[in-house]
């Protein structure tokens, strides 16, 4: 089988569709219109992958005006985001003409300039000039990464009152249906969720598998005031003997994900790990595999009252309150 990972983050597109907290975008939704009101927005994204936000950010009414900058660490992700863009936009009925780094999208009450840029997260810099950005999206990213590091950083790019929407964090659950061997699928889960807590990045810890419940502290230690909250779990079931869209895919990519991860791990026995692998494919195959990962959205907005003027340096972070 031949896997990729663009079209892996393609086929997650219907499955998040699914699992985002409706809540939580509903209320983005809103303070959205309020801000756009008076002037077009200035979005970023961290970790934007093949651009398939920006497409629900489109078509779900969120982003009309303005300006949209996606940005990712790797190269064939951003490629994979550009070279779709142009039939995308047809198919939204706007017309497209090219844009540095981008294109510019017109149409009906359209006209918002679209660009996707290779790079390292640790290299983007504030917008000169008191400039910044209205929304700040991360989706399916900050286990990836140390949030605590970045979400202080992440608020030294905001506008005053601009909103952080930090959506599908994983949490801690992964859950395959019908059962096969209960006690093998426990340590083969829980092995995976430990190389995730043993994921460094320079040096540096992760997110990590709780990721989803730590993200609640870290943000208001970090300065920045909770809006909405909500689970945003994937659900993935077939209807009627098959999987909708690519989530077949989305599905056997992810026991690939197991596989790459677990792989000569000594705690596992070889062979019972390629016969489990074997059998969750066939049940994908069979349309019989039932999948469920829990994770967790935030809303979150930078302080309207960001005592900052532009270019001045970081607001140190807020002191968590001790439990006792
Ligand atoms: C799980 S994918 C999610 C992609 C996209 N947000 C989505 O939901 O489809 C995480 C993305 O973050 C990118 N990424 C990881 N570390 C990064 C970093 N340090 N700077 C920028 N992008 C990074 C990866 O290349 C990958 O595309």
């Amino acid at each position: 089988m031949d896997y990729s990972f663009q079209r892996y983050l393609n086929a997650k597109r219907t499955v998040d569709d699914r699992a985002l907290n409706r809540t939580v975008w509903q209320t983005m939704l809103k303070q959205l219109e309020d801000r756009s009101s008076t002037q077009p927005l200035q979005v970023i994204e961290i970790g934007a992958g093949t651009g398939t936000m920006l497409h629900r950010l489109v078509e779900w009414g969120a982003l009309k005006r303005g300006t949209y900058l996606g940005i990712d660490s790797d190269a064939t992700n951003i490629q994979s985001a550009l070279s779709d863009l142009p039939a995308w936009v047809e198919a939204q009925g706007l017309a497209c003409t090219p844009a540095p780094d981008g294109f510019d999208l017109s149409g009906r009450e359209f006209q918002l300039r679209a660009s996707f840029q290779t790079r390292e997260v640790a290299n983007v810099v504030a917008k000169p000039g008191g400039q910044g950005y209205d929304l700040l999206v991360a989706n399916a990213f900050l286990d990836l990464v140390d949030p605590s590091a970045l979400l202080t950083q992440f608020g030294q790019w905001m506008l005053r009152g601009g909103l952080g929407y930090f959506s599908i964090n994983f949490d801690g659950l992964t859950h395959f249906e019908p059962q096969l061997d209960p006690e093998l699928e426990e340590k083969i889960i829980g092995l995976y969720h430990q190389s995730m807590d043993d994921r460094r990045v320079d040096g540096q810890p992760t997110g990590g598998s709780q990721t989803g419940r730590h993200l609640y502290n870290q943000l208001r230690a970090s300065g920045w005031e909770l809006i909405a909250a909500g689970a945003s779990d994937w659900v993935v079931h077939p209807v009627s003997g098959g999987y909708p869209a690519d989530e077949a895919y989305f599905l056997t990519h992810i026991l690939h994900f197991f596989e790459v991860t677990l792989a000569g791990n000594p705690e596992l026995d070889p062979l019972a790990f390629q016969r489990w692998l074997a059998a969750r494919r066939q049940q994908i195959k069979d349309a019989e595999l039932f999948f469920v990962v829990h994770q967790l959205d935030y809303l979150a907005r930078w302080p309207f009252d960001d005592p900052r003027l532009p270019g001045e340096p970081l607001l140190p972070a807020r002191p968590v309150q001790p439990m006792n």
